[in-house]
């Protein structure tokens, strides 16, 4: 699909599917969200811009690649885009973080907005927006439209599963933003919950309901 990778590590995929598995315990879930998020984050960040630095090796000096962290904000789209977040600042310590808190609306499946925070100078930075699932697209949509607002311009967008019809309507948006993605499922249900997906992200992580 356009604009679309699917990140089919075999590991991203063993993970995955332990994850959909309904018997996986909340403990299991959020280990597993962190663990997949290292494999994830691995792909996202893959052409990352690299600057050189002067260090003394045992033996020599020498230039060495050194990435600019301080470049990069990881935009979590809470509640559920925290289970991505932990890993990727694993990966990249020195990353900024913005936090846009949005819940969809059981009735209508508009995203409602509650919370906002993100650094001052996001044009100078590349946003990758975390959030593991891609259902109407409604959520990532508003998450996109508030940060580009807030001055970002070059941004990523990184999910677990996405359904189609999401991957739609997201690249109608913000056709300038490449999805990232570890499958991309069947369609949505009547509910707007993708299928066979792996249910409410936000509730598997946390144990809510
Ligand atoms: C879930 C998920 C996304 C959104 C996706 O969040 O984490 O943010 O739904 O659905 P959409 O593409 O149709 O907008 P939810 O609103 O359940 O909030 P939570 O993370 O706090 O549980
Ligand atoms: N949000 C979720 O957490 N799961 C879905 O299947 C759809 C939206």
């Amino acid at each position: 699909m356009k604009g679309v990778t699917v990140i089919d590590h075999p590991l991203v995929q063993h993970k995955l599917t332990i994850m959909r598995n309904k018997q996986t315990s909340t403990a299991g879930f959020r280990r597993l969200l962190r663990e997949i998020s290292l494999l994830l984050g691995y792909e996202v960040t893959r052409e990352l811009e690299l600057t050189s630095t002067r260090i003394d090796t045992p033996l020599q000096p020498m230039d060495a690649p050194t990435l600019e962290g301080k470049k990069l904000v990881f935009a979590s789209v809470l509640r559920a885009g925290n289970g991505l977040l932990e890993g990727l600042l694993d990966l990249v310590p020195a990353a900024r973080v913005a936090h846009v808190g949005l819940y969809r609306d059981h009735d209508t499946l508009e995203a409602v907005e509650y919370f906002f925070k993100a650094p001052s100078d996001l044009a100078d930075r590349l946003v990758i927006v975390v959030d593991p699932m891609l259902a109407t697209a409604n959520s990532a949509i508003a998450a996109i439209d508030k940060l580009k607002e807030r001055g970002a311009t070059n941004l990523r967008f990184l999910c677990l599963l996405a359904a189609p019809e999401g991957i739609e309507r997201f690249n109608a948006a913000h056709p300038d933003v490449p999805i990232f993605t570890a499958a991309i499922d069947e369609r949505l249900n009547e509910k707007g919950y993708i299928v066979p997906g792996l249910g409410d992200a936000g509730d598997r992580m946390y144990g809510t309901k």
